[in-house]
């Protein structure tokens, strides 16, 4: 190689988005551009040559290095979380990377020359959305199950790894230098296993709205003891939910359990949007011929930018959302012949309004 190729060759490394580790046949590393530096804590300089096991601070990623030097077979992807800085501290965060391992032969496709791994932060899911995207024209179940299969999947297999480090740690004598090692291991175990819990819930409510079944009812009794289910989970972020129920409203007719699941998503939003003394008040109005449910916040509101898209399939500003909650509102409302309406503010807070009409013949 030239000199201007070796130079064309650093320069677009040190641009690329992604963070880009090649470790020779021997695990000697030979390319960590600029974005490895960053994910991986360690100046480029220093590494160059080192043994991978001594530069990758991250066991659930030295793994897979690992899986290629013992395997050499085709490249494979995984999704795996790790805590920037490595070592536990107060601005410690979690970035979960698209990672994929590469064997590297020569020309001739003999002779194993080493491991390429590339890793992109996907933390924001934008990858996924921008996929989801595309294939717009796929019908909705497929679309469900290719979803299905990237949120169920990647964090079981890093659950998987995770878990079998941690049989590992725990077989030898365990030291204090590795019980830190131990707490981040299970700390990822229970990341992942939260994911994948609230993700298979909200993929569940979504897929499995059964026929609706209407019911006259009392809408302040339901709405109360909606309130009451979530307000302890208020509670744990020191937040308040107050109800304010307009007395005589006339009754309505609706499915009470989807419904249900409309105002909680709603109210577990609000939930989520206030930090320590928030307030959610939930009104209820009558008019002639309308019921009106308000859903007020003081927490941290949606940008201009966000709000047209709250409401769409799988659109989520959270790292551990699912995107579904305003989706499955939204179809459970209207079911119901309703509409629901949004007003926010960032940093002032958001206000969602369901209206129901009342007098529809449904049956
Ligand atoms: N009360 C709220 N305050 C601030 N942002 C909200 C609120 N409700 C919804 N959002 C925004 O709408 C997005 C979509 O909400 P949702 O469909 O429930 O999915 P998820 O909660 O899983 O992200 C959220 O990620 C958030 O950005
Ligand atoms: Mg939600």
């Amino acid at each position: 190689m030239n000199r201007t190729e070796q130079n064309l060759y650093e320069i677009i490394l040190r641009n690329f988005k992604e963070a880009v580790v090649f470790a020779d046949a021997q695990e000697r590393i030979q390319i960590f551009n600029f974005i490895a530096e960053k994910y991986f804590q360690i100046s480029g300089k220093k590494v160059l040559g080192k043994r991978l096991e001594r530069v990758i601070p991250y066991k659930n990623i030295k793994k897979h290095f690992d899986l290629v030097y013992e395997k050499r077979e085709s490249n494979h992807d995984v999704e795996l979380a790790i805590h920037i800085p490595p070592a536990p501290s107060s601005d410690q965060e979690t970035l979960i990377l698209h990672c994929s391992f590469y064997p590297i032969f020569d020309k001739k496709g003999a002779m194993f020359l080493g491991c390429l791994a590339t890793f992109a932060d996907i933390t924001e899911k934008g990858l996924l959305l921008r996929e989801i995207s595309k294939s717009r024209d796929l019908s909705t179940i497929g679309m469900l199950a290719r979803w299905m299969a990237h949120e169920i999947r990647n964090p079981l297999s890093s659950l998987n790894i995770n878990i079998e480090l941690l049989r590992e740690e725990l077989g030898g004598e365990t030291q204090l230098s590795q019980k830190e090692e131990i707490h981040s291991l299970i700390n990822f175990i229970s990341y992942e296993t939260l994911r994948l819990e609230n993700n298979l819930k909200e993929f569940l409510d979504f897929n499995r709205l059964p026929p609706l079944k209407f019911e006259w009812i009392q809408l302040n009794e339901v709405l109360d003891s909606v309130v009451r289910l979530l307000r302890p989970d208020a509670q744990i972020k020191n937040a308040r939910i107050e109800a304010h129920f307009q007395k005589k409203l006339p009754m309505l007719k609706i499915d009470i359990s989807q419904f249900n699941l409309a105002i909680s998503n709603l109210l577990i939003n609000s939930i989520q949007a206030v930090s320590e003394k928030g307030e959610i008040h939930l009104f209820t109005r009558g008019s002639k011929k309308n019921v009106f449910i308000i859903i007020q916040d003081n927490g941290v509101g949606i940008s201009k930018e966000h709000l047209p898209r709250i409401f769409d399939f799988m659109f989520s500003t959270k790292p551990m959302g699912s995107g579904l909650g305003l989706s499955i509102a939204k179809k459970i409302i209207s079911d119901h012949h309703g509409e629901i309406s949004v007003k926010s503010e960032v940093n002032k807070g958001s206000v969602f309004k369901i209206r129901i009409p009342l007098g529809q013949k449904v049956n």
